[in-house]
């Protein structure tokens, strides 16, 4: 038998600062099949992830929910874990980046990059939030862009118009933790020379395996200055100590894809057929999928880190496009934003593996997720066309046979003919090219389903003819089943059992199932009700409109003329009293000084006591249109901040005069 190559493959590593959502799915459900398939034709592949552990974002979330960023991580690795486990994600090793292997590893290759001279310092001017005490990564500065002056822009772009430039260009710029005007600050940083590098980058990028829209950017990359890398980032800061330095950090990006690296070390603990892939380019070959996003990164820093600190470089990185969902970008607010555990509560996993698989190939196109196009996948292709031709073959095989299959088909070369199919099949898989996969098997079940349809078993007498026409029939169902199983294991793992088979692999597909006694059919999946479609997108729309009107109006923008319309009034809380049948409201008496006095219900009463109330200044909307309620007219509105959930009434200084009218 042929001998297969070792294959390292790896999936971009997720932060570990949030949850999985389908977009995510979009790449390790590629992976995985790719990954499966190829361990099904024979390779040796180790599949390798983690999570990504690192970087401010994740600090700044351990903060503001009051934990350790050690114990955010641990969490939120559990539950990355779980949720790749319920979509038949499975990795051979999931480690995350904040490991001690990796933290050697990754010191281990910058002293090395070092000692070769591909590592330099600069001092830089950075912005600096002086109340938070911290240098501001590009995305927590916002201003207006230098280029079209759109307000509130990030740092580093404009979404307006595209332009790319440095935070420190913006105008206006404002810290988004603290709402400030950030200072400029020197600092020393680390830089990695990635100029020394363009001969060999130009070269990797001929000789690997990259898409032709990839090769093209990155020689855009080439072509144009390529600019030394920054690896520093300044304490505070959640990552690796450079050494020999105090408050200084590995970037991410420095100690992310590291993790590569460290996560198969810490798996040859278990599998040492793996220990020397990265050093020795001959021990195997090594393939990254990652999304279009993040070529950059991967196609010319890190085949350059790797170089220069003298490992092997990857024989190739595959990306893939966006997911967009009912040919909408994923947003919270318009429903459209999915976790893997909100999908999982209402569809099958294995559905959306398909329905991905149906749609994707070797290209780095956006895919959409359509919902109604799920369903009739599902249910006509999937369900009306494989699982029924189990289902009918067995059935014949139950009632006419006592479940046992002839010792030979019914024609022999028939059969022949359909698994002629299967070599295509495995092409289009070895190039990624899915959607062709699930078209082939789609066109090769029609086929049998045909066959069953001509020989119409149902209106023969003679058992023996019944017999052999239903053992064919279910083993082209079997050689359906094994052709789609990197797709969809789940359904390959239910069949076995019905079939009375273990661990059948790529192989066994070519070759019939012949006299063997196999168990009842059970309905090995069932069609998506749309109801559940519906309650999948009710859930998300409801969670989500919540924050709808709140984020619409940070976001909208109005003059000063608008603004200068509400007549803000300071006044005395002087009655604060329960409103019989109203859990949350307060009825309020506000002295508004010359202006007399109103009466306004605020939704208060779970954050304050009546008596807490009594003599507080606050700031009054008095010309809001008067509300008639269930429970009296409300006149205006005492203005009250959301502090992290708690509603707090604005408090002023006791010295102002009750009706001062805001300027
Ligand atoms: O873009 C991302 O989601 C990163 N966490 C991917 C890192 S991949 C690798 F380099 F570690
Ligand atoms: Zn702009």
């Amino acid at each position: 038998m042929e001998v297969k190559n070792k294959i390292l493959v790896t999936s971009a590593l997720p932060y570990a600062n949030g949850p999985i959502h389908l977009g995510h799915l979009v790449e390790y459900v590629q992976t995985d099949i790719w990954v499966r398939f190829k361990k099904s034709i024979g390779h040796d592949v180790a599949y390798i992830c983690a999570d990504d552990a690192h970087g401010t974002p994740i600090m700044l979330k351990a903060k503001e929910q009051g934990i350790s960023p050690e114990n955010l991580i641990s969490k939120i690795k559990k539950e990355h874990e779980k949720d790749f486990k319920s979509f038949f994600v499975d990795f051979d090793h999931y480690s995350s980046t904040n490991s001690k292997g990796n933290e050697i590893l990754c010191k281990e290759i910058f002293l090395e990059l070092q000692k070769n001279n591909y590592i330099s310092q600069k001092v830089i001017s950075q912005f600096y939030d002086e109340k938070e005490k911290i240098f501001l990564p590009d995305r927590y500065i916002k201003g207006e862009c230098p280029k079209c002056g759109a307000h509130d822009q990030y740092g580093d772009s404009c979404e307006n118009c595209g332009a790319t430039y440095a935070p420190t260009d913006l105008k206006n710029p404002l810290s988004i933790l603290s709402n400030t005007k950030p200072e400029t600050k020197d600092t020393n940083h680390y830089f990695f020379n990635l100029k020394s590098f363009k001969d060999y980058l130009t070269e990797w990028t001929t000789c690997n395996d990259l898409q032709p829209a990839i090769k093209n950017k990155l020689n855009e990359w080439l072509n144009d200055n390529l600019n030394d890398w920054d690896i520093t980032r300044d304490a505070p800061y959640f990552g690796f100590k450079i050494p020999k330095e105090k408050d200084k950090y590995f970037y991410v990006w420095m100690d992310a894809p590291i993790g590569y690296i460290s996560a198969l070390k810490e798996f040859s603990e278990k599998n040492n057929k793996f220990e020397n892939i990265w050093s020795d380019e001959k021990d195997g070959e090594i393939y990254h999928f990652i999304g279009k996003d993040i070529a950059y990164f991967h196609a010319l820093f890190w085949p350059s880190i790797l170089k220069g600190s003298g490992y092997r470089t990857p024989n190739g990185i595959f990306c893939h496009g966006f997911l967009t969902v009912d040919g909408k970008k994923m947003s919270k607010s318009r429903g459209t934003f999915i976790k893997a555990s909100d999908y999982l509560k209402y569809l099958d996993p294995e559905f959306l593996r398909y329905y991905f698989a149906s749609k994707l190939n070797e290209s780095i196109e956006d895919i959409d997720l359509n919902f109604d196009d799920l369903i009739k996948k599902v249910n006509s292709d999937l369900i009306g066309k494989l699982i029924n031709l189990a289902s009918r073959c067995s059935a014949f095989l139950d009632k006419n046979s006592n479940l046992m299959l002839s010792e030979v088909l019914e024609d022999k070369d028939r059969f022949q003919d359909f698994v002629n199919n299967i070599d295509e099949v495995k092409e289009f898989y070895s190039h990624r090219k899915f959607s062709n996969a699930i078209s082939k098997i789609m066109s090769m079940t029609d086929k049998a389903n045909q066959y069953i349809n001509e020989k119409k078993p149902w209106s023969i007498d003679d058992l023996d003819h019944v017999q052999k026409i239903s053992t064919q029939g279910l083993n082209y169902y079997r050689t359906l089943v094994i052709l789609l199983s990197p797709v969809m294991p789940n359904l390959l793992k239910h069949s076995e059992s019905m079939l009375n088979e273990k661990d059948l692999i790529w192989e066994d597909s070519y070759t019939p199932l012949l006299d063997k006694k196999i168990e009842k059919f059970k309905a090995l999946k069932n069609r998506i009700q749309k109801e559940d479609v519906q309650k999948l997108k009710d859930e998300l729309l409801n969670k989500d409109e919540k924050k709808k009107p709140q984020e619409e109006k940070m976001n909208t923008e109005i003059d000063y003329e608008d603004f200068s319309k509400i007549n803000l009034i300071v006044g005395e809380i002087v009655k604060a009293e329960n409103v019989e049948g109203a859990d949350k409201l307060l009825k309020l008496s506000l002295d508004l000084g010359d202006l007399g006095t109103k009466e306004v219900f605020s939704g208060i009463k779970k954050f304050y006591k009546t008596e807490d109330l009594i003599g507080k200044k606050t700031l009054v909307v008095e010309n809001l249109k008067p509300k008639v309620m269930k429970f009296g007219t409300s006149s205006g509105m005492v203005l009250a901040a959301d502090s992290n959930g708690e509603v707090i009434v604005l408090d002023l200084n006791e010295n102002i005069k009750n009706g001062s009218k805001v300027k």
